[in-house]
């Protein structure tokens, strides 16, 4: 396969034509950024751990016959995915209270949901990603109501997939955000990346509500072993893999 130029570059990743029209690569960043860019710093290791947890992820879902972007991962922080036409949605996932949702509505962080709560937000940096409603997600066309079905349906799916496996972790999925895409042949596919840039992930037996945290929160909120975090993540998803 050969690399050709450079398609696009975003907060995490860079994605690379090749040779094959219908397969672009990514390559994953160690830079973080929070707050909408805000905050920027570099994360050592990073893209690395991404790529090689999400790589994981995705195999195990489409395993479990969840259509992903995925081919393969040709080098630890690169991945070969299927070419899409992104949706411009955030669809959030939500088991427990933490984040926006506790800021937005008052609920105690650590409030246990009692049902899987699905949020869309309009993926626009210059507008600060808003949380959308069905409506207003009609109204700018971002999506056909049977998308919108359908995008519901495959992310409680892939919750109900991914709570267990993090279970199997040890760490407890709080809440997650997902991306989908369109192929040539307006297939849905899950895209982007699932990784502890992408999801709440408290490790389930530590009390201490900042000790526990395993995610991006230790950079947006200064709480210090960050690079650590990530990497007891990806040998948590390493041995529970090797376990089964
Ligand atoms: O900030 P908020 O509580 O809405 O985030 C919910 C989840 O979505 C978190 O796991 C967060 O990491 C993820 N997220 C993301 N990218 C964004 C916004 C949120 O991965 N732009």
């Amino acid at each position: 396969m050969s690399v050709n130029s450079k398609l696009y570059e975003g907060k995490a990743k860079i994605l690379y034509a090749t040779d094959d029209p219908q397969v672009l690569l990514a390559d994953f960043k160690d830079d973080a950024t929070a707050f909408n860019a805000q905050k920027r710093g570099s994360i050592q290791g990073k893209g690395e751990i991404n790529c090689r947890i999400s790589s994981q992820l995705f195999k195990q879902l489409e395993a479990n016959g969840i259509k992903t972007h995925f081919i393969d991962s040709p080098a630890p922080n690169q991945m070969r995915v299927r070419a899409v036409k992104i949706l411009p949605l955030e669809v959030v996932i939500r088991n427990i209270a933490a984040g926006s949702l506790c800021q937005q509505t008052g609920l105690p962080v650590g409030t246990i949901l009692k049902q899987p709560l699905v949020e869309f937000y309009y993926k626009n940096d210059e507008l600060g990603d808003p949380l959308l409603t069905r409506d207003r997600l009609y109204l700018l066309e971002l999506a056909t109501p049977e998308q919108v079905d359908a995008i519901t349906h495959l992310a409680l799916q892939i919750n109900e997939f991914l709570n267990g496996f993090w279970q199997r972790c040890g760490v407890t999925l709080v809440d997650f955000k997902l991306e989908f895409g369109l192929d040539s042949q307006q297939q849905l596919l899950l895209a982007d990346e699932i990784s502890p840039d992408t999801c709440r992930l408290w490790d389930t037996k530590e009390a201490d509500s900042n000790r526990r945290i395993l995610d991006k929160d230790r950079f947006r909120r200064d709480l210090g072993n960050v690079e650590d975090a990530y990497q007891e993540v990806l040998q948590r998803v390493l041995k529970a893999i090797d376990s089964n």
